[in-house]
């Protein structure tokens, strides 16, 4: 099975944590991207959606899907997202799409944040893939300082402005044992807007697609 079956696999699979016309909180990425699709080939009808992305809210509005303003909801009762990195707890790296920012504000308000992913993100420790950090443009060079500190090499996303108007650092090297504790150092630092640990609020279901069949670890 190919990379992308086993996404529209995954995705399917998701299909289950639905409820139809209801308001649903929409990640970023390929993954969602095939959630998506599913969404429009299963013919489910949402009230409406809040999207972690400009890149989602279009392709939801391309289905006929009501794009929501989060400020007129309260709560959202489940959120479908993807993950570059899950460790044996739950705990993620996000924000290869660079959506982190949005992504963790709506997994916020959420009551159940289901993660899709296939297995080849299922990791030990988390570090492996490049950990992103949003910051303020004029704090950039102050922040990859701190970041090197820690241990990290960092790189600059390059020719990337998140929907927010910042930049992307990526953090290589890491190697994250205490991922709650790490979320909060950096988070705590002036100019980071949000780091990409999923810690504090991790998934809490994660279905992880394989050619055996669909995973459902919670
Ligand atoms: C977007 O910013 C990310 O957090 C994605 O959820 C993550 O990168 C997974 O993306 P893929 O589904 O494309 O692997």
């Amino acid at each position: 099975m190919d990379a992308h079956s086993l996404k529209q696999q995954v995705a399917k699979a998701a299909l289950q944590y639905v409820t139809p016309n209801t308001i649903l909180g929409v990640g970023t990425g390929s993954t969602v991207d095939c959630f998506i699709d599913a969404l429009a080939e299963a013919g489910i009808a949402l009230k409406g959606a809040v999207s972690s992305s400009v890149r989602s809210e279009k392709k939801l509005r391309d289905i006929g899907v009501p794009i929501v303003d989060m400020n007129d909801v309260t709560e959202l009762s489940v959120y479908v997202d993807g993950a570059d990195e899950i460790d044996p707890a739950y705990h993620l790296v996000k924000g290869g799409g660079g959506a982190l920012t949005r992504e963790k504000i709506v997994a916020d308000i959420s009551r159940q944040f289901v993660c899709i992913a296939d297995a080849s993100k299922l990791v030990d420790v988390l570090g492996r893939f490049p950990l992103p950090v949003e910051v303020l443009p004029m704090s950039q060079q102050a922040i990859a300082r701190k970041l090197t500190a820690l241990g990290g090499q960092v790189k600059l996303r390059e020719g990337f402005t998140t929907d927010n108007g910042n930049v992307i650092l990526d953090v290589s090297g890491l190697r994250i044992t205490d991922p709650v504790a790490l979320e909060q150092t950096i988070n705590h630092w002036p100019g980071v807007v949000t780091n990409g640990l999923f810690a504090l609020r991790k998934a809490d279901v994660v279905l992880i697609g394989s050619p055996e069949g669909v995973r459902t670890l919670r």
